[in-house]
């Protein structure tokens, strides 16, 4: 009997201790803005230092809006709750961080909250930046503080209820994020070590190239087993063996700088603009880079060998694309084109997009081409939404699979075209 209002107060404690969790997880206090660091506070080697630190973290790519001022923000990123738009991290006082302390810039790189305590969203990839070392942040608040500042403000948000009330990205930070720096594994080398910090930290590789659960979370236990991206597959980075060639350490750090690999393929879609960043950080780190991708190999079975001679006995839809490829495809990608003839260019039975489970990637690429990058023209390839329908696309596709790949035909192309064209209008 006496028991009772004991366990009454025992439990009204419990739940009175748990909102008390609950709010000092979900409410993180401001920290004072400062007036902005003049440039000459911050010396020329620690500004360089910061450039290398915001290509490897792929900074300009998210915070700026097509056509816009760079890092000014007004990106949008599409996700499976709705749009959330990049913001304006030019030190701009009243739009931009210019009133952010390093304090304040390491909180949110390291913990995913604003300078006035409001919860960031984890399309920025903070789970990963928080395993960046202090002078990685210190550096890139240095070179983003001597930018430029740019007037701009985001649109608003635009997510799903209960999603667009930020308290609760506490829950998942629970989760998800793990703070703290990179504990270097003893038993491997420099090289390697710096590689997986880079990966997992600056990198940030995994948020593409993992799948993501439910709520939007990288699946546990499956880091690098691929992903989808903006209508694009990211593909399993832990499976490089399974391309028709198995990648060299060469030709992935050619591949990472260059957008292109002699083997393999081209950078397109979301993996483009990763490569034309590690275009400009030291070539050591892209090593560093390769070396820690192609040791997280799993066992594939044999790799099918070189290319099939395109076969006699087409199905009907690709006999059709074989003439359109003939007419659209065949001056670049024909056995005695001069893009060929150059060697060094990627047979496409060598494309990962080619040979893939699904002909997502190949389908996208067929729409949207390889856009042109200032003076180098050699990864060029035209758009051809506007100049095929669903099903023409299609037949294209089903001709390279199997022209070109030793595997099974893709099935219900023409549908997958459909999706993939919705799904890009929209975005
Ligand atoms: C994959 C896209 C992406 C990348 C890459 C990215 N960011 Fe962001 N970042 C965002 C988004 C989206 C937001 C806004 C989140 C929100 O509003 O909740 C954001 C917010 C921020 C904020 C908070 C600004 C504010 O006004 O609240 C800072 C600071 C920031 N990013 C710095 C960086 C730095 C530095 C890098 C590179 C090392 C970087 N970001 C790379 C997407 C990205
Ligand atoms: C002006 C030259 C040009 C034309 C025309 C062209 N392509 Fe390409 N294509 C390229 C280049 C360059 C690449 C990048 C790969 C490389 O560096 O060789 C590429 C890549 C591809 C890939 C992806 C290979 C990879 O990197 O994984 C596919 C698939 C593809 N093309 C299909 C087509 C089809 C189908 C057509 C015709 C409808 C076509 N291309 C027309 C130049 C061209
Ligand atoms: C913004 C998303 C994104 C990020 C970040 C990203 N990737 Fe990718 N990556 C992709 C997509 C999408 C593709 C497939 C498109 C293509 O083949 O061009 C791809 C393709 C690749 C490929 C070619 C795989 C193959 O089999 O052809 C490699 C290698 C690769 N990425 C490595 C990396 C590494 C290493 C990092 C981190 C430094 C990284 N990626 C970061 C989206 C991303």
């Amino acid at each position: 009997m006496t028991l009772k209002p004991r366990l009454l107060w025992g439990g009204g404690l419990l739940v009175v201790v748990a909102l008390v969790a609950a709010v000092a997880l979900m409410w993180k206090p401001a920290i004072a803005p400062v007036s902005s660091p003049p440039a000459s506070s911050f010396d020329a080697q620690t500004r360089l230092a910061g450039a290398r630190v915001v290509a490897l973290g792929d900074c300009v790519v998210c915070h700026t809006a097509k056509g816009g001022q760079p890092f000014a923000g007004g990106l949008p990123l599409a996700t499976p709750f709705g749009t959330i738009y990049a913001t304006n991290i030019t030190p701009d006082v009243d739009t931009g961080i210019g009133k952010w302390s390093l304090e304040a810039f390491t909180r949110a790189i390291r913990y995913g909250v604003a300078r006035d305590g409001h919860l960031l969203y984890p399309a920025f990839p903070y789970i990963h930046f928080t395993r960046m070392s202090d002078n990685e942040i210190s550096a890139a608040y240095a070179y983003l503080m001597t930018r430029e500042p740019v007037k701009a403000t985001a649109p608003a948000n635009e997510l799903i209820f209960p999603l667009n009330f930020r308290p609760l990205l506490a829950f998942w930070n629970v989760l998800f994020l793990h703070p703290g720096a990179e504990v270097a594994d003893a038993s491997k080398d420099v090289q390697w070590n710096r590689g997986k910090l880079l990966v997992d930290g600056l990198g940030h590789c995994a948020s593409c190239h993992s799948p993501l659960n439910l709520i939007g979370g990288e699946k546990l236990g499956h880091a690098f087993d691929g992903g989808v991206v903006d209508g694009w597959e990211a593909p399993a980075l832990n499976a490089l063996d399974a391309a028709p060639k198995p990648w060299t350490q060469a030709q992935l750090v050619t591949y990472l700088r260059t957008g292109r690999a002699s083997e393999h393929g081209a950078a397109a879609g979301p993996m483009l603009p990763v490569t034309r960043d590690l275009a400009t950080v030291p070539e050591a780190d892209v090593q560093a880079i390769a070396t820690y991708i192609l040791s997280i190999q799993k066992p594939q079975s044999t790799p099918t060998a070189d290319a099939p001679a395109p076969t006699a006995a087409l199905p009907p839809e690709a006999k059709r694309g074989a003439e359109l490829f003939a007419a659209s495809c065949a001056q670049c990608h024909g056995p005695h084109s001069p893009m060929q003839a150059v060697g060094e260019r990627p047979t496409l039975a060598f494309s990962t997009a080619v040979n893939a489970a699904t002909p997502r990637n190949a389908i996208q690429m067929i729409l949207n081409g390889i856009s042109w990058h200032g003076e180098d023209s050699i990864n060029y390839m035209p758009a051809f939404s506007q100049v095929y329908s669903d099903q023409q696309i299609a037949d294209l596709t089903s001709y390279i699979r199997a022209a070109y790949s030793q595997r099974a035909p893709w099935k219900d192309v023409e549908q997958s075209v459909a999706t993939v064209r919705k799904e890009n209008d929209a975005r």
